[in-house]
C-alpha cells in the first residue's frame, strides 16, 4: 500500500491543476481500503514475486545463448528450457492469484461504498430530494460506483504490478549494461511531457462524459414512469422527446469518441518508443557484441528486457489516466456522501419511554422557512444550480396544543402554509424557530426513526412501491400476519377490493400504485396506517383527490382510523371538521382565527367567508366548494 500511495503521490505532483484530484480524496478513498490491508499487502507480495520471475526467462536466454549453445552443452540446453516453462508457469499460478486479491479488495470495497452511500442518501432530508434531479441521483449511485470499481479492481492493480515490473525489469536492465540501458531511456522524457497534459484531459473530458450520461438518464426517469409517460402521450409528443434524447445521446456519443482517441494516441506514442528503444538496444548493443565487451546473449537478453519494460511503462502512463479519471468517480461519489444533514439525529437523542406516547402535541411560537439549495443539496444533482435566496418566511408564531385523542382541523387558502406544518410534526423539516413537542420532548432530542414510528400520515396522493398488496401493507408492520392484514383492510374498507383482486394480497400494484383507482389507493394507504397504529394521526386533505362516492367511503374509513388517536386535520371541504375540538385558520402562514366550529361560524371572518362559500357551493354546483389547491 505504501508504494501505491507513494505512486499516486508522485502522479499527482505531476499535474498541479485546479482540475486534478486532491489530496483528501485520496486520504479518503485509501479511508475505505484499510479494512482490506491484509489482502492488500498479500496482493503486494504476490505482485513482487511475480515481478521478479519475469526477469528469470531473459535471463535464462543469455546463459542459454552463451552458457549452452556457444558451448554445445545439450544437456545444460534441456535443463535451461525446462526452467523457462517452469518460470511460465510458476508466473501464470501467480496473476491468478494476484487477480483474486485484487478482485476481492476492489469489489468488497466498492460494496462498502454503495452500501455507505445508498444508507446516506436515504437518510437526506426531504429537501435533498425536492431539489434532486432522481435520474442524476441514480446515475451517481451506479455509473460512478461502477467507474470507481474500475479504477480498484482494474486499474491501480495494474498500476502497482506495472511499476514493480517496470522497477525490477530497469534495474536488471542496468546491471547487465548500463550505457545502453541509458541510451535506451532516454527518450523516455520526450514522452512522459505530453502524457500529463494528455492526462489532465481525458481526466476533463470524463468528467464532462459522466456528467452528460447522467443527463441522458434523467430523461429516462423523468419520462419512464407512468406519470411522465402519460405526459408525453397526452401532449402527443413523443417524436420531440426522440430528438431532445437523441441530442443528450449525441453529445454522449461524441465525448466517448474524444475520449477513445486520446486514450489510444497516447499507447500509440508508447508503442513507437518501446520500437524505437529497442532498436535502439540492438543498435548500440550490437556493436558492443561486435567488440567483443558484451556477449551475445546478454545482447538477446536486454532486447527480451527492453520489450518487457515498455509494456509496463506504456499501461503505467496510461493508467495514470485512468486512476484520474477514476479518481474523478469518487469525487463524484464523495460529493453526494458530504451532502448535508440539517436534520440528523442529535449525538445525544433521547429514546421515548416504550408504552407511554400519548400523543400530546404542541407547537410553540414556531417559524419556519424552506431552506436555501446550499444548506440541504448537491449542486451538481439539480438542473438549476443557481445559489437561491434563503426561503421567506413561510410559517410565523404558531402555536398549537393538541391533546391525546383530541382533533384539532387547520383550513386556509391554498398556499397558506398547511402541508408545511404537517411536514413539520415528523420533521420532514426542522423548525426554523421555535419549538414542537411530543409529549413534553422537543423533536430534536429525539431519534428519528422513533418519532416517525409513532406518527402516521395520509397525503393526497399516496406513494405504493411497485410490489404486491401485502408487501406494500408490510411496509408498515414487517410481522403482520394475513389475519392483521384483513383487519386492517376491512377497517379501512379495502377489503372486499383486495379479495376481489386476482391473486389477492399478492397481486402487484404497478408502478406507484398506477393500476388502483385513487380511492383504492387512499384506502390502502390508510390500511397501512391502521398497521402502523401511530399515536398521532395527519391527514393532509386526504380525501381531496376523490369523488363524492370515493370520498364518502374514505371517510368512513378515516373516521375508524382517527378513533382514540390524536389527530391533525387538514381539510379540503369544511364539512369534515365542524366536529373539531379546535379549528385553526391559517393565512399567509399565520394564525388568524382559532376555535371552534360554531364560535368561528359566526365570527364572521375568513373562516366564515369559507362556510359561506361552501354552503353556497353546495345548494348551486355540485360537489361543493373546496378549500385547497383547486379552491377559490
Ligand atoms: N419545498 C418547498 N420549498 C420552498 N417553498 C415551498 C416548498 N413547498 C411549499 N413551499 C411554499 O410554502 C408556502 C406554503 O405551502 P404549503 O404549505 O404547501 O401550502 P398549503 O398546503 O396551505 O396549500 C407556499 O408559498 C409554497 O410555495
Ligand atoms: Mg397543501
Amino acid at each position: 500500500m505504501a508504494n501505491a500511495m507513494h505512486l499516486l503521490h508522485v502522479m499527482s505532483h505531476q499535474s498541479d491543476t485546479p482540475q486534478t484530484i486532491g489530496s483528501e480524496t485520496r486520504r479518503r478513498v485509501w479511508g475505505y481500503a484499510r479494512p482490506y490491508r491484509s489482502k492488500v499487502a498479500g496482493f503486494l507480495a504476490v505482485v513482487t514475486a511475480s515481478s521478479l520471475l519475469g526477469v528469470v526467462p531473459p535471463l535464462l536466454f543469455r546463459e542459454i545463448i552463451d552458457g549452452a549453445i556457444v558451448t554445445g552443452d545439450r544437456d545444460r540446453l534441456t535443463v535451461l528450457g525446462l526452467l523457462v516453462v517452469a518460470a511460465a508457469l510458476a508466473q501464470a499460478a501467480l496473476a491468478f492469484v494476484e487477480r483474486w486479491a485484487s478482485a476481492t479488495v476492489g469489489e468488497g470495497l466498492i460494496f462498502d461504498l454503495r452500501v455507505a452511500l445508498f444508507d446516506h442518501v436515504q437518510r437526506l432530508p426531504i429537501s435533498f430530494f425536492t431539489r434532486t434531479q432522481t435520474g442524476a441521483l441514480v446515475s451517481r449511485l451506479n455509473n460512478d460506483v461502477i467507474g470507481a470499481q474500475r479504477a480498484l479492481t482494474g486499474t491501480l492493480g495494474t498500476v502497482v504490478s506495472n511499476a514493480i515490473t517496470a522497477a525490477t525489469t530497469l534495474l536488471t536492465l542496468f546491471l547487465l549494461e548500463w550505457r545502453v540501458t541509458l541510451l535506451a531511456m532516454v527518450l523516455l522524457p520526450l514522452f512522459i511531457l505530453p502524457a500529463r497534459r494528455v492526462g489532465r484531459t481525458v481526466a476533463d473530458i470524463t468528467r464532462e462524459g459522466m456528467n452528460l450520461n447522467a443527463s441522458m438518464n434523467v430523461t429516462m426517469t423523468e419520462r419512464f414512469n407512468v406519470s411522465g409517460a402519460q405526459l408525453v402521450k397526452l401532449f402527443g409528443r413523443p417524436s420531440e422527446e426522440t430528438d431532445g434524447f437523441a441530442r443528450r445521446a449525441g453529445r454522449v456519443r461524441d465525448i466517448g469518441i474524444r475520449n477513445a482517441l486520446f486514450s489510444r494516441a497516447f499507447v500509440i506514442a508508447l508503442t513507437l518508443l518501446g520500437a524505437t528503444g529497442t532498436a535502439i538496444v540492438y543498435w548500440v548493443g550490437g556493436s558492443l557484441a561486435i567488440s567483443g565487451s558484451i556477449t551475445i546473449g546478454t545482447l538477446a537478453s536486454m532486447g527480451v528486457l527492453v520489450a518487457q519494460l515498455y509494456g509496463p511503462l506504456a499501461q503505467l502512463t496510461n493508467a495514470r489516466v485512468d486512476v484520474m479519471s477514476a479518481f474523478v468517480s469518487f469525487e463524484r461519489v464523495f460529493e453526494v456522501l458530504d451532502a448535508p444533514n440539517p436534520v440528523a439525529d442529535s449525538p445525544d437523542a433521547q429514546p421515548l419511554p416504550a408504552e407511554a406516547t400519548t400523543g400530546h402535541l404542541a407547537f410553540h411560537d414556531v417559524s419556519f422557512r424552506y431552506p436555501a439549495a446550499d444548506d440541504t443539496s448537491v449542486a451538481s444533482l439539480e438542473t438549476d444550480a443557481t445559489p437561491d435566496e434563503p426561503g421567506r418566511i413561510v410559517l410565523d408564531g404558531i402555536d398549537l396544543t393538541v391533546g391525546p385523542g383530541q382533533m384539532l382541523a387547520i383550513v386556509g387558502p391554498s398556499g397558506s402554509g398547511k402541508s408545511t406544518l404537517a411536514s413539520l410534526v415528523p420533521r420532514l423539516y426542522d423548525v426554523t424557530d421555535g419549538s414542537i413537542t411530543l409529549d413534553g420532548h422537543d423533536l430534536r432530542t429525539l431519534f428519528q426513526e422513533e418519532l416517525r414510528s409513532r406518527i402516521g400520515v395520509v397525503t393526497q396522493d399516496p406513494h405504493l412501491f411497485h410490489d404486491t398488496v401485502g408487501a406494500n401493507l408490510r411496509y408498515a408492520r414487517p410481522g403482520a400476519t394475513d389475519a392483521d392484514l384483513d383487519e386492517a383492510c376491512r377497517a379501512a374498507r379495502i377489503l372486499d377490493v383486495v379479495r376481489r383482486l386476482p391473486d389477492g394480497y399478492e397481486t402487484v400494484v404497478g408502478e406507484r400504485g398506477h393500476r388502483m383507482s385513487g380511492g383504492e389507493k387512499q384506502r390502502l394507504a390508510i390500511a397501512r396506517l391502521l398497521l402502523k397504529d401511530p399515536a398521532v394521526v395527519i391527514l393532509d386533505e386526504a380525501t381531496s383527490h376523490l369523488d363524492t362516492e370515493n370520498e364518502a367511503i374514505v371517510q368512513l374509513a378515516l373516521a375508524d382510523a382517527l378513533a382514540g388517536r390524536t389527530a391533525v386535520v387538514i381539510a379540503h371541504r369544511l364539512s369534515t371538521v365542524v366536529d373539531a375540538d379546535e379549528i385553526v385558520v391559517l393565512d399567509e402562514g399565520t394564525i388568524v382565527e382559532r376555535g371552534r366550529h360554531s364560535e368561528l361560524r359566526d365570527a364572521g371572518g375568513l373562516y366564515a367567508e369559507l362556510w359561506e362559500a361552501l354552503v353556497r357551493g353546495e345548494n348551486g354546483a355540485e360537489g361543493g366548494a373546496g378549500i385547497g389547491p383547486d379552491g377559490p
